[in-house]
């Protein structure tokens, strides 16, 4: 069965997936999530996103009443059922369902939400190609390294860079840092140097970015994780996202300017190429 879904432990088609309207998620986006795919019948990296998805709850006082154990073989069974080879996970936690009031009980069950859907792998023609961004301003909360339910920020910038002909919205913090992206983290070549902005708090610590930078400096490349202006990027020979999708992507426009050539960089082309063969391949 594709597209499958499991919720608190009733797996269904993911049309017939049903939470309860008074789950805090719904009402108040007291939740937290993560998304890890699965390449030719595999899942990919699931040690680190799940650690990633004990650090959001953990953050924000969610106390899973699942062991980390079961929720893989949850997710390795429901993988199996799907019968998907190339697909995405999703795993939703929210805090629960209990009367509407902001403040919560410790005792609440959290609702664990798991869902597979079939995801073919991108484009080549677009990696080829190289997409389009634009700036956006970083209007998100204090708390980006926690992958909460709260993405509305996300969305609007996602759209605003949609219905302007752009792939992404890259968000500039206070008019002049470059944090991240809508859903992926950004990267540019700056003087042979690649240079990406530090989890430092301010961004989500993307799986794809980490499994980059390792393989980047295992190859010797010359990399670094620090702050980049805005006018650094607009200078950039290269600019590139990684995310668990698109996995390393050439920006080859920024706000209506080429990016270098204005085409995919060498450089970007290569750390793909590095990717697939260290990590998705091995
Ligand atoms: N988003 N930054 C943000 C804000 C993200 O939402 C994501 C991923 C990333 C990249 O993280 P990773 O390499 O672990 O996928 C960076 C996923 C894809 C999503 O929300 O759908």
């Amino acid at each position: 069965m594709p597209d499958i879904a499991w919720i608190n432990g009733v797996i269904t088609s993911l049309d017939d997936a049903r939470v309860s309207f008074l789950d805090r998620g719904f009402l108040f986006g007291d939740g937290v999530y993560d998304v890890l795919k699965m390449c030719n019948g595999r899942t990919f990296a699931v040690k680190e996103h799940l650690d990633r998805l004990d650090r959001s709850m953990e953050a924000i006082r969610i106390r899973p009443s699942w062991s980390r154990l079961e929720l893989e073989e949850i997710i390795r069974d429901l993988a199996a059922k799907s019968e998907l080879l190339d697909a995405r996970i999703y795993i939703q936690v929210t805090r629960g369902a209990g009367p509407r009031k902001h403040e919560f009980s410790s005792g609440m069950t959290p609702t664990l939400a798991i869902f597979i859907v079939l995801q073919q792998p991108f484009p080549e023609e677009i990696r080829k190609a190289g997409v389009r961004a634009i700036t956006v301003a970083d209007e998100r909360w204090a708390h980006p390294q926690i992958k909460s339910l709260n993405l509305l920020p996300n969305v609007l910038a996602r759209q605003q860079a949609e219905e302007s002909g752009a792939y992404e919205a890259i968000l500039i913090r206070d008019g002049e840092l470059v944090t991240e992206c809508s859903s992926s983290n950004v990267f540019a070549v700056l003087n042979d140097t690649i240079v990406t902005p530090p989890t430092d708090g301010r961004i989500l610590p993307g799986i794809t970015r980490d499994l980059l930078l390792k393989a980047a400096r295992e190859a010797n490349y010359p990399v670094k994780e620090d702050y980049l202006a805005l006018t650094e990027l607009q200078s950039a020979a290269e600019i590139f996202v990684t995310n668990t999708g698109v996995e390393v992507l050439g920006v080859v426009e920024l706000d209506g300017k080429p990016v270098g050539s204005g085409m995919p960089g060498r450089i970007t082309g290569d750390l793909y190429r590095l990717f697939v063969s260290r990590w998705l391949n091995a």
